[in-house]
């Protein structure tokens, strides 16, 4: 098969990475891809921008391709799924509408509030006045939540501590000019408090196999202090979360998503990724604490894929093309290969100055050389922000690389990885040094 790969970072390249190690690929174009991917056998690189559905679809064509993997939402959002499939290409993804899942938080939330999925209770605002007046009103002595309704690359959502902060938020979204994003509609949500995990299926428009789960370490420093980034790293195990939690997750999320997305006539296909906070506290284990939705994604997770392509034993290929294609109803359990006994740690390596300075993929100022690799250490590497200058390789946006320890436990899937960035050196690098520890 000769398969495409939509984006650019390291979830693309563990992606990809995985994909050539089926025998049953024999090519794999990513688009637009960065320098680093070349590095693994089968992958060639086209360069095309991620809005640009159009050529997409020209490349895709030309390239002959037998199934697109979609990695970052926006293409999703624009439907490159729709334009694909209207050529009759087999795409592993959602369609525009629903794809709303991801690109529309009101969207989001009023699905679950209708087909009865636990998420924080929520009031949706397109008049500022109002929102201010519903914070006047509402009690919610532990905080809330403001969020804008579309996609933001992050930057649309704001934990407040008080109503201060809160109107704040509503008035930074929704009216001031000097704000990275600005919202015709919001979302103002309680807050909620617990531990959090990315939980993974796989769809296809009928039914679902839960297909991992991941910590996602969102924050810059160690601890969880610092600024809200990309994803600073992830973990991935063989027994977390337990396997009652992760009952309760397919039964009361991916569940009844599937059914409620099938029976609204918009079938959802593709990766659901639902963000979950796990309450769990007080003498409250995992097992029964309640778990409620944080917010639905429509795609795999970036860094949670890097770890969880390291967790993934059997060829790739198979499912994501029974899932593809709706025949998810034929591979029986054992047909998606985790490792049963394994922890995947991955760490991001990122430029001085993330994420203040990174821009939306600009290149920074400063190239730096990544000193030299071998070979063996180069393979738990997934480049994302790199290109390259004179025959090396030079940091070219925010999260730069990130490096993956496999093990048996989860100290010695630290070992592994941090060694590994003890020898990547590149001038400002910064990383975290707890991925996997809390
Ligand atoms: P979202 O884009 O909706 O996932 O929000 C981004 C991040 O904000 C989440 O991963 C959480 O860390 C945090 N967040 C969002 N909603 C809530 C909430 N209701 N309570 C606490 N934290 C939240
Ligand atoms: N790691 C979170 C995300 O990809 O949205």
């Amino acid at each position: 098969m000769r398969v495409v790969v939509l984006g650019s970072g390291g979830r693309e390249f563990a992606l990809a990475k995985k994909l050539s190690e089926s025998p049953a690929v024999e090519k794999i174009l990513v688009i637009p891809g960065n320098v680093g991917l070349l590095q693994i056998n089968k992958v060639l690189l086209q360069a095309i921008s991620i809005v640009d559905i159009a050529k997409i679809v020209q490349a895709t064509i030309f390239f002959g391709a037998d199934l697109v993997i979609v990695g970052p939402e926006t293409p999703l959002a624009l439907g490159v799924v729709d334009e694909l499939e209207r050529c009759g290409i087999l795409i592993l993804g959602p369609t525009k509408a629903a794809s709303q899942l991801e690109s529309s938080k009101a969207f989001a939330k009023n699905f679950m509030k209708k087909n009865k999925i636990p998420t924080a209770p929520f009031a949706i605002f397109q008049e500022e006045a109002a929102a201010h007046q519903y914070l006047n009103f509402c009690d919610m002595p532990e905080g809330v939540v403001v969020k804008a309704d579309g996609l933001a690359g992050g930057k649309g959502v704001f934990v407040c501590k008080n109503a201060e902060e809160a109107h704040q938020a509503v008035y930074d979204l929704m009216a001031n000019r000097k704000c990275a994003v600005s919202a015709e509609k919001i979302i103002i949500e309680k807050r909620l408090y617990g531990r959090e995990i990315s939980a993974f299926a796989l769809c296809d428009g009928e039914n679902f196999i839960p297909f991992g789960y991941a910590t996602d370490y969102k924050q810059l420093c160690d601890g969880g202090q610092g600024p809200n980034t990309g994803g600073m790293g992830s973990m991935a195990s063989h027994d977390w979360p337990s396997k009652k939690l992760r009952q309760r997750i397919s039964d009361l999320v991916f569940a009844p998503t599937v059914e409620g997305m099938r029976k609204a006539q918009i079938p959802f296909k593709g990766i659901l990724f639902a963000g979950l906070m796990i309450e769990e506290g007080d003498g409250v284990g995992e097992d029964t604490a309640e778990l409620k939705v944080i917010e639905f994604n429509v795609r795999f997770g970036d860094p949670e894929c890097q770890a969880l392509m390291a967790l993934y034993a059997g060829d790739i290929l198979i499912p994501l093309v029974a899932a593809a294609s709706g025949s998810l109803k034929f591979m029986d359990d054992g047909a998606v290969q985790f490792h049963h006994n394994q922890v995947a740690i991955h760490v991001v390596m990122a430029s001085a100055g993330y994420p203040d300075i990174y821009d939306g993929g600009l290149l920074l100022n400063q190239k730096i050389l990544i000193s030299e690799m071998s070979a063996a250490e180069q393979a738990a590497v997934a480049f994302s922000g790199v290109s390259e200058q004179d025959g090396h390789l030079i940091n070219s946006s925010g999260r730069v690389l990130g490096v993956t320890g496999v093990g048996a436990n989860c100290q010695a899937a630290r070992e592994i990885a941090y060694s590994l960035i003890d020898k990547i050196k590149f001038k400002g690098a910064h990383w975290r040094g707890d991925i996997g520890l809390i």
